[in-house]
């Protein structure tokens, strides 16, 4: 935890290790606070050389080290290393420690999670288990021996396959489990305690008989029946889409309640945050249900992304994560509506991973130099880099990918690879020059692409002139062209699409912009068209074209490309937020303009749209995302404009919304798509007809839901609206809920997003709820991390007590729980759009935090980097 002098970890400085290690052997005897771990390796010199043996460990006891069975005393120890002299060119190393899995409130390494012991071992917890070369280059076939009280733990798990069992006179058993497959350390998992078991079976393609097995609390089994069916589908759509089989006999997924991130992928063994397992109608929601899928596929489509084929070294995380979120994108667009799941993810990319680009901590999805590994599993990262796989997709065409998919499965099947050597299979594959588009790897930043048009009546011909600009970011003031893939579609004043031609030839309607500045042309163009720029948002870069009210209507209303639909509303809505801004900002107000009116009300009159699409489409975007529209802004401003949009929507389309509200009914609970559209429709709906003061519909949906799609629905729309109804709602449910924790994290979370003025006293309150515990990740990002990112006019006070308040909880955090802090504090040093008072207000609070005495190397990193 004291990181006084935290190192920087330059990409560049890459090193092979100077060993090997072919196996490990691990015997680990379970208990609360002294836990016994004996490790026995097969460590191999590589190379010739004189160098120590430097194997990497944190917050261990020391008990016993020896070489080929004789005590060896050739080493040293330092605060996170055990430095190991003059070995043999080969040996059998034995390493014995002790620690304290109780005392582990960072959730790394072997901690507990309630009564069950459970492991995490990505990015670097598993040198908090034993000493070892803890880097995902270094493969080991791995055996696990677990012993401990057969009472409070009958399931001892690990990975690969069970390959023996006992049991001891002393109360205790043991289960030995040996792993085929060679892996990194950071892929090990081990979970001891007391489950109901879910399990099934699945056949893969070439008849592998699969036992699936899902490890819940007990009296969760009910719940885990949905992630079963996920698993399964994850199973047959990696076969049928890119012809990948499971490839042991059995998949185990544990849910555990105290967990830092998502979910992990370690081999045969996933460990998963509960709230991302458990799923039955009367608990979850329709998008709970959805991330319940999502995740499974997730962790699943590791197996081979990631698993099977790992990273050479952490810079090249996106090697694994980018490709993977690719390939549950797909998973997801495949089963449900392939344009609401496009436009979920651009709205995530736009509101943060763009804000994530502007902000201290911008790097490219392969970084090029880490403090805290842990601090790099972002956005950028994750959703950036699964955007870079999508136009490397789109480039290239589906079939031409997955040759090229299947070539580097094939060809680093067991190694640990590099971004390089993924691009040089996608360009052997499919035949291209992927050197221009390799920069995406090693650029920060979001690129701004300016369209300007010109239509020639006279030769029939128009032409659009494209150019590239990526402003500098932090980590980086020179930017190069990058190859960007702009889909484009035209259309006439009627709406009618055009195809787009060439001297007589057909045009690819994905343009290939390479330069700074490049001219398309298309001939036979008979009027002036509207032209549908970044169809399915074909790259993540922010588009300059100066779309007219009119154009934006037309493209809402006629636009083949869904996509297309949503993003000309949101401009239009950019539009209006922008002048009412300026005219506030001069005394005046606007109202809306009549185009969105009209836009909105067309879209509510239109039967034939995907209830789903229509959801999305008349969604306002956040206060956060709009920020985005404007160099530096009072917040407040933004959030006055905002909520006049939104009320005067509400008033004015008020027949509107009841007839939505009533047409989208689904009697009967089911998850299904066409119910899950109509919800989600159903309840925007609820929610401007609650602004518009109706407190009735709100009300008796929340009595009648069978569901807490419903039930949630309901609640949200009174306390957003601040309906009298609302306090009764949320005395009612704490009631009915106060047993079941995700449950109430919803309860927590909404709370926590009511923007007046008693909206810190409020966190005070909920802090001190008798369920609120700083020592679980779901609870504190229901709390903290909903104030802080979803109730930005609260946090963001003039007075700075938004501020004061997460300071306070970061200093508790920053030493029970570093990885945790380092997520809450994102939207402090995400300051450079906001006023100089509210930038100086921060600014002090951060030194604050850098004065602490033990701050945590994952703080200092962010911390130094904003106030840089
Ligand atoms: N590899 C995990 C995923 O993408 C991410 C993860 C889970 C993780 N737990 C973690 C990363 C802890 C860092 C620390 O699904
Ligand atoms: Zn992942």
């Amino acid at each position: 935890m004291t990181q006084i002098n935290p190192t920087v970890q330059y990409r560049e400085d890459y090193q092979a290790p100077h060993y090997w290690i072919d196996t490990l052997d691990l015997d680990i005897q379970l208990h609360d606070s002294a836990t016994q771990v004996v490790a026995i390796s097969r460590v191999r010199r590589h190379g010739e050389h004189d160098e120590p043996l430097v194997l990497d460990g944190e917050q261990l006891t020391l008990l016993e080290v020896a070489v080929n069975g004789v005590a060896f005393n050739q080493y040293q120890q330092t605060e996170h290393s055990l430095i190991l002299s003059q070995l043999p060119q080969e040996c059998v190393l034995t390493i014995k420690t002790e620690l304290n899995p109780s005392a582990n409130t960072a959730l790394e390494g072997l901690y507990k999670s309630g009564s069950a012991f459970c492991t995490q071992c990505e990015a670097q917890g598993f040198r908090r288990i034993t000493y070892y070369l803890d880097r995902p280059d270094v493969l080991a076939r791995f055996s696990t021996r677990i012993t401990a009280d057969a009472t409070s733990c009958p399931y001892l798990l690990s990975n690969g396959n069970k390959v023996d069992a006992g049991v001891l006179d002393d109360g205790r058993h043991w289960v030995q489990w040996q792993d085929p497959f060679p892996k990194p350390a950071y892929l090990f998992a081990l979970v001891a305690g007391d489950f109901d078991v879910l399990r099934d079976r699945f056949t893969t393609l070439s008849g592998r008989d699969v036992a699936l097995e899902i490890f819940v609390d007990k009296g969760n089994l009910h719940r885990a029946h949905f992630a079963m069916q996920s698993l399964k589908a994850a199973m047959a759509w990696d076969e049928q889409r890119c012809q990948l089989e499971y490839d042991l006999d059995i998949y185990m997924i544990v849910a555990v309640d105290f967990f830092n991130m998502g979910a992990m992928e370690n081999k045969g063994l996933n460990v998963f945050n509960s709230k991302f397992v458990l799923a039955d109608d009367k608990t979850a929601t329709d998008a709970d249900y959805l991330d319940v899928e999502r995740v499974i596929g997730h962790e699943y489509f590791h197996n081979w992304t990631g698993n099977r084929v790992t990273c050479r070294d952490w810079f090249q995380l996106s090697l694994k994560e980018g490709l993977t979120v690719f390939r549950d994108q797909e998973f997801s667009s495949d089963l449900g509506s392939r344009s609401v799941n496009r436009i979920q993810n651009v709205r995530m990319l736009r509101s943060l991973q763009f804000a994530e680009d502007a902000g201290p901590m911008a790097h490219p999805i392969r970084p090029d130099a880490v403090i805290e590994m842990n601090n790099f599993y972002t956005l950028t990262v994750y959703e950036k880099g699964a955007e870079v796989i999508r136009m490397l997709h789109t480039l290239v065409g589906e079939s031409a990918f997955q040759r090229g998919l299947s070539l580097y499965l094939q060809r680093f099947d067991g190694q640990a690879a590099t971004c390089e050597d993924f691009l040089a299979t996608m360009s052997e594959a499919s035949g291209r020059d992927l050197t221009r588009f390799s920069r995406w790897y090693s650029q920060s930043g979001t690129p701004v692409l300016k369209v300007r048009d010109h239509y020639d009546a006279n030769h029939q011909r128009y032409s659009l002139t494209v150019s590239q600009v990526t402003p500098p970011t932090h980590d980086q003031s020179q930017k190069l062209a990058l190859h960007i893939p702009l889909s484009v579609a035209l259309y006439t004043e009627q709406g009618e699409p055009l195809t787009l031609t060439l001297q007589g030839h057909s045009v690819n309607p994905v343009l290939d912009v390479i330069e700074a500045e490049q001219e398309f042309i298309f001939d036979n163009v008979p009027s002036q068209p509207v032209p549908a720029l970044l169809q399915s948002f074909s790259a993540p870069v922010k588009l300059d074209y100066p779309y007219s009210d009119q154009q934006l209507s037309l493209l809402t209303m006629h636009s083949i490309d869904e996509f297309v639909r949503w993003d000309a509303i949101q401009t239009l809505i950019n539009n209006a937020v922008l002048a009412n801004v300026a005219q506030r900002q001069g005394g005046a107000l606007s109202s809306v303009p009549q185009s969105l009116l009209e836009v909105f009300t067309s879209t509510l009159q239109d039967s034939s749209l995907d209830p789903a699409l229509a959801a999305e489409m008349l969604t306002l975007p956040t206060i956060n995302s709009l920020l985005e529209l404007f160099e530096q802004v009072d917040i407040s401003v933004v959030g006055e404009a905002h909520a006049q949009l939104q009320q005067e929507l509400a008033t004015r389309l008020a027949p509107l919304w009841r007839q939505a509200y009533q047409q989208n009914q689904t009697p009967n609970y089911q998850v299904e798509h066409t119910d899950i559209a109509k919800r989600a429709l159903k309840n925007v709906a609820l929610g401007y007809l609650a602004l518009a003061g109706e407190e009735t519909h709100a009300q008796r949906q929340y009595q009648q839901a069978d569901n807490m799609t419903d039930t949630l629905g309901a609640m949200k729309a009174a306390v957003h609206a601040k309906l009298a109804c609302a306090g009764a709602m949320l005395a009612d449910f704490e009631q009915k809920w106060q047993h079941d924790g995700l449950v109430l994290d919803n309860w927590f979370r909404l709370q926590a997003t009511m923007e007046d003025g008693a909206a810190v006293a409020r966190i005070d309150q909920l802090m001190a709820h008798p369920t609120f515990s700083l020592t679980n990740p779901n609870r504190v990002r229901a709390v903290i991390g909903a104030f802080a990112n979803g109730n930005p006019l609260a946090f963001h006070a003039i007075d700075g007590s938004g501020y004061d308040k997460l300071v306070s909880v970061l200093v508790l955090l920053n030493t029970s729980n570093p990885q945790i802090a380092a997520r809450l504090i994102t939207p402090l040093i995400q300051f450079a759009r906001l006023d100089d008072q509210r930038q100086s207000l921060i600014k002090a609070r951060l030194q604050q935090l850098m004065d602490l005495p033990d701050l945590s190397g994952d703080l200092y990193e962010k911390i130094a980097k904003a106030l840089a």
